[in-house]
């Protein structure tokens, strides 16, 4: 890639769609955090640990990412988790976030539901406040687990309605459909919640239309597989609902073979609102700059791909009409001047 390219992209103007908090635990603050709270890693070093960062599947992922996020006890912990997250995507021109978290996974340890999203609330609002980072939190459903499991989380939601945006739904994808989860969904949508589903990750075809028929979704997260089923494809373009990809963790996944062989550019082409995100990246190597660069090389993606992949993560996020116009301004002018 030319490095007027590569400098376009580090200073393009971005929205991150997909991005689980727990998921942007690096091995550094992981340590510090452990060692504050008096916990043993089963790693003796950050190197060592890095090294157990080889996937063949998401479940190998998962399996690693809900130890690591045991080292998070208290509202200081999630705290600083999100606050880290938030000053390193500042650097790589990130405007806007919608950010996932998983009550579930602490909850079940005995950490309180108040500790985990008051931690990650304060440091939004300073990322709001201070580095101009405006912010939509989404709650998300494991999906290893029941259905019941997700109604009590719905409930322990309830007294912090106010500050929790949408509702979600992640993990193990493979033999844990939508339709597992389709009367909470029900249950979140009348309490006013957007909803959103993780679906065609490994997951068929038929997850995706299962989301979208049955969990009444307004965006799919990934959705890779989407392209496998014809009239899938036909019915996210006329409707232009918002697929939130995420490179490398498709390729440290396995998810792809090789970045060539991502779809993201046939999905362009075709006019999908496909859009660029990070979902773990502190164990997938990297954040929004390294997700755009990577897929830019792989892809041979111009100028023109790169701007539209822009457009769609202001066009697929949850801001109001004003907000999205103010973005679309911001990046307008980045691309006026860039061209001078
Ligand atoms: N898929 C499902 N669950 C997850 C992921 C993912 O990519 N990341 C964190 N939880
Ligand atoms: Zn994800």
């Amino acid at each position: 890639m030319d490095s007027e390219l590569k400098s376009f992209i580090e200073g393009l103007p971005k929205v991150e769609l997909h991005l689980h908090i727990e998921g942007s635990l690096e091995p550094e603050l992981m340590f510090k955090i452990a060692e504050r709270n008096n916990l043993a890693l089963e790693y003796d070093s950050v190197e060592s640990l890095k090294k157990a960062y080889k996937f063949n599947n998401l479940q190998e992922f998962l399996d690693i990412y809900y130890k690591g996020a045991q080292v998070l006890i208290h509202e200081i912990d999630f705290f600083d988790l999100t606050w880290a997250y938030l000053e390193k995507v500042h650097t790589q021109k990130v405007h806007h976030v919608e950010v996932f978290f998983d009550p579930q996974t602490h909850t079940e340890r005995g950490i309180h539901f108040n500790t985990v999203i008051k931690g990650i609330y304060e440091a939004l609002k300073k990322g709001e406040r201070d580095l101009g980072i405006s912010f939509k939190l989404i709650m998300c459903f494991l999906r290893h687990l029941s259905e019941e499991d997700a109604f009590k989380t719905l409930e322990q939601a309830k007294e912090y309605k106010s500050l929790i945006y949408g509702i979600g739904l992640d993990s193990s994808e493979l033999g844990n459909p939508p339709s597992k989860f389709k009367n909470v969904f029900k249950e979140a949508s009348n309490q006013g919640y957007v909803c959103v589903a993780h679906a065609g990750e490994e997951g068929p075809a038929e997850y995706v239309w299962d989301a979208l028929n049955t969990l009444n979704i307004a965006r799919i997260d990934h959705g890779n597989r989407s392209l496998d089923d014809l009239s899938l494809t036909q019915h996210l373009i006329k409707e232009q609902i918002g697929l939130t990809i995420c490179p490398l963790s498709n390729l440290e996944l396995c998810v792809v073979t090789e970045l060539k062989n991502h779809p993201l550019k046939n999905m362009l082409d075709k006019g999908l609102l496909a859009t660029i995100n990070s979902d773990d990246p502190a164990y997938f190597g990297g954040y929004m700059n390294e997700n755009y660069l990577a897929i830019s090389k792989a892809l041979e993606l111009n100028k023109m791909d790169i701007i539209q992949l822009a457009k769609n993560g202001i066009n697929a996020s949850f801001l109001d009409y004003d907000e999205k116009q103010k973005l679309h301004k911001i990046l307008t002018d980045y691309i006026k001047l860039s061209t001078v």
